[in-house]
């Protein structure tokens, strides 16, 4: 035991600090520059205890010891496990080093009674990290354990599955190279935030039980402003989601696959700000982008929101024929994709029906000609929409999927 603790010490001694990466946005610039961050005036160094106890208390306390203005390491080879939740919402000036393994607990019950609650569609969150100018980088890994959990949910949809990272009132701050793994729900919540950017995150991790993964979305933005999401392979659900009021959201360099792709739920809500998704490679995926609008009737068929799309039980063409939504989409360019579909709908590729002849207004969707579909002579579903915006050949007929 005494050797062990002492090699371990030695292990966490010898693990190097690393330079705070510089991080540059492109092609498209945030639309206000990210405050920079200081130099650090001191380094911390996080122990684990190494038998599998929870290690949140050393993690507090170097934390603690260094904001503001230092540098915490999570050391190479070190598994942290952590079995408490933490409100980090407190941070100033300080970066996190986490080079080494940080590992949530599977005990389900814990976890639902004392993660982070946001009234916001029943998500809960492992911690919150927030506060003002935060840089998170290392190489290292967080496991969310996730596979008790989509067993869990798959017994009970309301189990409240925790988020692997919460964002959560935070401005100002860029977390990069990181490898996020079996996150029970979203990977990440981007809650009440601004000017931050994440940059080559690493987001993989299915289920190994015939329960699959739902509602594994890589980011899923909420009242956050100024958010870059770039250069990251995502491996899940929803590739990224925009929840209401996400205003100047760059997406960009984004390689995703197996998932839904880019959705919105509701953004821009205020004039004169824009959003922006550029630069996408998608594979294996059953949607490129999707602007997705609820039902404009109180339904019985949502269940549980925790996911906020993607349930069979929500795709029902007959309910928003009978109920179209009263939210209004205008402004929005859809351009210049690339690529070959699946031959499911051939020769359809793309789905561009408004729930009301009044709810859509200004779509323009032009460029398409790098799309091929099995069949050659592509065709898009179109219904509801001003078809002068659309250089694209529409067919009226709609299918019975959204
Ligand atoms: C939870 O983790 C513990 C410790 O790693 C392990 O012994 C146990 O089998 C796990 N339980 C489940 C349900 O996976
Ligand atoms: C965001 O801030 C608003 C207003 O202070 C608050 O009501 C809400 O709970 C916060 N949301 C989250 C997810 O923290
Ligand atoms: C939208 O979010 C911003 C913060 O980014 C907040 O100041 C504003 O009040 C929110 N607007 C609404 C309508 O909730
Ligand atoms: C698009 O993203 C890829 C990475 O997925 C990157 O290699 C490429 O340089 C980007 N292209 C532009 C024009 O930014
Ligand atoms: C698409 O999925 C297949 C089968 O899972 C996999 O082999 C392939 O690498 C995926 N494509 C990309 C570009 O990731
Ligand atoms: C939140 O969870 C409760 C209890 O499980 C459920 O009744 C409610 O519909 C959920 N609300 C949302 C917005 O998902
Ligand atoms: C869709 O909604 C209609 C009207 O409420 C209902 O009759 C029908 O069963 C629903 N279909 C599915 C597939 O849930
Ligand atoms: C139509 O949408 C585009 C793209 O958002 C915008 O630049 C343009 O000003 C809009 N036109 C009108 C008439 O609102
Ligand atoms: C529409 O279809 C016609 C006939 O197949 C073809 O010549 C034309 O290029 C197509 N237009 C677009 C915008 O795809």
């Amino acid at each position: 035991m005494v050797l062990i603790k002492s090699f371990l010490l030695a292990a966490s001694l010898l693990s190097s600090p690393k330079s705070r990466p510089h991080v540059q946005c492109h092609p498209k610039n945030p639309s206000k520059p990210i405050p920079s961050s200081p130099p650090w005036t001191k380094t911390c160094y996080v122990d684990s205890n190494g038998d599998g106890s929870d290690d949140s208390q050393n993690i507090l306390k170097d934390i603690h010891k260094c904001n503001p203005g230092g540098h915490v390491v999570f050391s190479a080879g070190t598994t942290y496990i952590i079995r408490t939740a933490s409100d980090l919402t407190f941070l100033k000036s300080i970066d996190l080093d986490i080079q080494g393994t940080i590992q949530f607990t599977n005990d389900t019950d814990y976890w639902q009674a004392n993660s982070f609650y946001h009234t916001f569609q029943n998500a809960t969150t492992f911690f919150q990290l927030g506060g003002e100018d935060v840089n998170v980088f290392g190489g290292g890994t967080i496991d969310g354990n996730g596979q008790v959990w989509y067993d869990l949910y798959a017994a009970d949809i309301y189990i409240l599955r925790p988020i692997l990272f919460g964002t959560v009132g935070l401005k100002g701050g860029v977390i990069s190279g990181l490898n996020l793994r079996y996150s029970p729900q979203w990977y990440n919540f981007v809650a009440n935030s601004s000017d931050i950017i994440f940059d080559n995150i690493n987001i993989a991790g299915g289920s190994k039980s015939s329960n699959i993964a739902k509602n594994t979305d890589g980011w899923d933005t909420y009242r956050s402003d100024n958010i870059v999401i770039q250069y990251g392979h995502i491996d899940n659900g929803d590739c990224v989601s925009f929840k209401p009021n996400s205003t100047n959201i760059v997406v960009q360099g984004l390689q995703c696959n197996g998932n839904h792709g880019i959705s919105v739920g509701s953004l821009g809500q205020d004039v004169g700000e824009v959003d922006t998704v550029k630069n996408i490679t998608m594979s294996n995926a059953s949607d490129g982008t999707r602007i997705k609008v609820w039902p404009g009737s109180q339904s019985a068929l949502s269940g549980d929101l925790q996911g906020g799309g993607g349930g069979s039980g929500r795709k029902n063409v007959t309910l928003c024929n009978e109920y179209p939504s009263s939210l209004v989409i205008e402004n929005v360019v859809i351009q210049n994709f690339k690529g070959t579909t699946s031959t499911k709908y051939d020769p359809l590729v793309g789905y561009l029906v408004c729930s009301s002849p009044t709810t859509c207004h200004n779509i323009t969707v032009q460029g398409m000609e790098g799309v091929k579909s099995p069949k050659g002579n592509y065709q898009f579903t179109c219904a509801n929409i001003d078809e002068s915006g659309l250089h694209v050949n529409c067919t009226s007929k709609i299918e019975s999927r959204m």
